[in-house]
C-alpha cells in the first residue's frame, strides 16, 4: 500500500527496553517495523495508522546502532526518559524493560499523560500493579498489557473448538510448559541471568503465572483458587560474563488452579526439564464430548465417537497407537504474529477508540496470581483468588 504522509495518522511511541530480547525481536522488529513494512494499519477511512518509534534506553550507542540498522531516524533515540515523556509529540509509552524497572517508568509515563502499552508482569507486586491500573484510569489514558499467548495459532484453534461446542462440558486442563535452560558454564544460557535471581525480579512464577491467568480466564473461566509448589532445581548458574551466581529464584512451578464453573487446571512450568513434546507448551483439554491437545501452532482433537477403549494390562505391549488416533485441526485462517496482532488492536484502540480489554487491570490479575502462587508455595496451602476491581 502506498500512502502519502498526509494520509498517515502518525503515532509516536517511546519504546523503552528495545535492546532486550522481547523489546527488540518481538516488539520492535516483528511488530512495529513489520507494521511499517506492510504500509501501516488501515484505519478504514482512507488513512493509515503509522507507528513512529522513539528508542529509549540506557546505552546511546546501542540505540543508535539499532536505529541505523533499521533505517530509523538516528535522532529519535534517547537515554533520558523524562525528556521523552515531556515531548508532546510522543503519545504512547511502551515498556519492555526488566520487570523491576517497569513500575516506576509507567508511573512517570501516566503522570505525563501518555497512553501505556507494556510487557507483563506490570509490576512485581499486586499493590503496585493495582495502583498503576488506578492511576491510568484516573488519568483517562488508554492502556494495554501484552497477552501474546491468546494470539497463538494453537490457542486460537482451541478457542474455536470451545466456541463451537466441541468439548461438551469441559472437565480439566493440563498444561506442560518448559525446556532446558542451560546453566551457563559449558554452554551459554539462552535466557538472561536476572530471570534466576529473585532480588532482580526473576522466577518462573512471576514470569509465567501472568500468562496462565489470562489464558485460563479467557478460554475456560476465571481462576478462583491456586495451589502451587515451587522449586529451584538448579541452585547455581553462570551469568552473561561467565561468572557463577547463586540462583535465588524458582525455576519450576507445579500449579493447580480451580476455575469458575468447576474446571480444574494443572500446569507445570519449568526451565529445568527436557522437551519430550511436540511443542514448548502444550495444553490438553478433556471434555465429555471430546479432547484436544493444543500447542503454540498446532491442535489435535479426539472426539468421543473415536475414543479407544484401553484396558490396563501391564503384561502386554500397548495395544493401540494412541498418539496416532488424534486428528489435526486445520488452520482455516491465516495467523499473524501474535505480538503484532495485539499491537495493531492497541493502536486502533488509541487512534480509533475501538474497544480493548487487555488493560492494566487485566495485567494486575496476572500479578495477583503470581503473588498468590508464591505465597501458596511458601505456606504450603491452597489460596483463594479474590476477584479484583478498582
Ligand atoms: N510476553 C512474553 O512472552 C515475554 C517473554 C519473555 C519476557 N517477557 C517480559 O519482557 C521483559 C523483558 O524481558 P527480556 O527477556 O527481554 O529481558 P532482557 O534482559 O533481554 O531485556 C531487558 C531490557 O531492559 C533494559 N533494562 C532497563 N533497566 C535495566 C536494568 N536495571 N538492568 C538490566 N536491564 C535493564 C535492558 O537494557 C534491556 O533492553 C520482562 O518484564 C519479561 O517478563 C515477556
Amino acid at each position: 500500500m502506498s500512502q502519502t504522509a498526509a494520509g498517515r495518522r502518525t503515532v509516536r511511541i517511546a519504546m523503552n527496553g528495545v535492546t532486550g530480547r522481547m523489546g527488540y525481536r518481538q516488539h520492535l522488529v516483528r511488530s512495529i517495523l513489520a507494521i511499517r513494512e506492510q504500509g501501516g494499519i488501515d484505519a478504514g477511512d482512507g488513512t493509515v495508522i503509522w507507528p513512529e518509534p522513539v528508542l529509549v534506553g540506557r546505552r546511546e550507542y546501542a540505540l543508535k546502532a539499532l536505529a541505523e540498522r533499521h533505517g530509523l531516524d538516528p535522532d529519535a533515540v534517547s537515554t533520558d526518559l523524562d525528556a521523552v515523556l515531556a515531548d508532546d509529540s510522543v503519545s504512547v509509552y511502551f515498556d519492555a524493560q526488566v520487570t523491576l524497572a517497569r513500575e516506576e517508568a509507567i508511573r512517570k509515563a501516566v503522570a505525563a499523560g501518555k497512553h501505556i502499552y507494556t510487557e507483563k508482569p506490570t509490576a512485581t507486586g499486586l499493590t503496585g500493579a493495582l495502583e498503576l491500573a488506578g492511576l491510568a484510569r484516573a488519568a483517562g489514558i488508554k492502556h494495554g498489557v501484552v497477552q501474546d499467548k491468546l494470539f497463538l495459532p494453537g490457542l486460537l484453534k482451541l478457542k474455536r473448538l470451545i466456541d463451537g461446542g466441541f468439548f461438551g462440558r469441559i472437565l480439566s486442563v493440563r498444561g506442560e510448559f518448559g525446556y532446558w535452560v542451560f546453566e551457563g558454564d559449558w554452554q551459554s544460557a539462552q535466557r538472561p541471568s536476572w530471570n534466576y535471581r529473585a532480588e532482580d525480579g526473576g522466577g518462573i512464577v512471576v514470569d509465567m503465572f501472568p500468562h496462565w491467568e489470562y489464558v485460563l480466564h479467557e478460554l475456560f473461566g476465571r481462576v478462583t483458587a491456586v495451589q502451587a509448589l515451587t522449586a529451584t532445581h538448579i541452585p547455581q548458574r553462570w551469568d552473561e560474563r561467565g561468572k557463577p551466581y547463586p540462583a535465588t529464584a524458582d525455576d519450576a512451578a507445579y500449579g493447580i488452579f480451580q476455575l469458575d464453573g468447576g474446571i480444574v487446571a494443572q500446569i507445570n512450568s519449568s526451565w529445568s526439564v527436557r522437551v519430550n513434546r511436540d511443542e514448548l507448551v502444550e495444553f490438553q483439554v478433556d471434555g465429555t464430548e471430546g479432547s484436544a491437545v493444543a500447542g503454540l501452532r498446532n491442535c489435535r482433537v479426539q472426539h468421543r465417537s473415536a475414543t479407544p477403549k484401553p484396558v490396563w494390562n501391564p503384561d502386554i505391549p500397548a495395544t493401540e497407537p494412541f498418539r496416532d488416533q488424534w486428528q489435526e485441526v486445520p488452520d482455516n485462517a491465516e495467523f499473524d504474529n501474535g505480538f503484532k496482532a495485539q499491537w495493531e488492536l492497541f493502536l486502533r484502540h488509541v487512534e480509533l477508540d475501538e474497544p480493548y480489554t487487555w488493560d492494566l487491570l487485566a495485567g494486575a490479575r496476572g500479578v495477583q496470581l503470581a503473588e498468590l502462587g508464591l505465597r501458596s508455595a511458601a505456606e504450603g496451602r491452597r489460596l483463594d483468588v479474590p476477584e479484583l476491581s478498582l
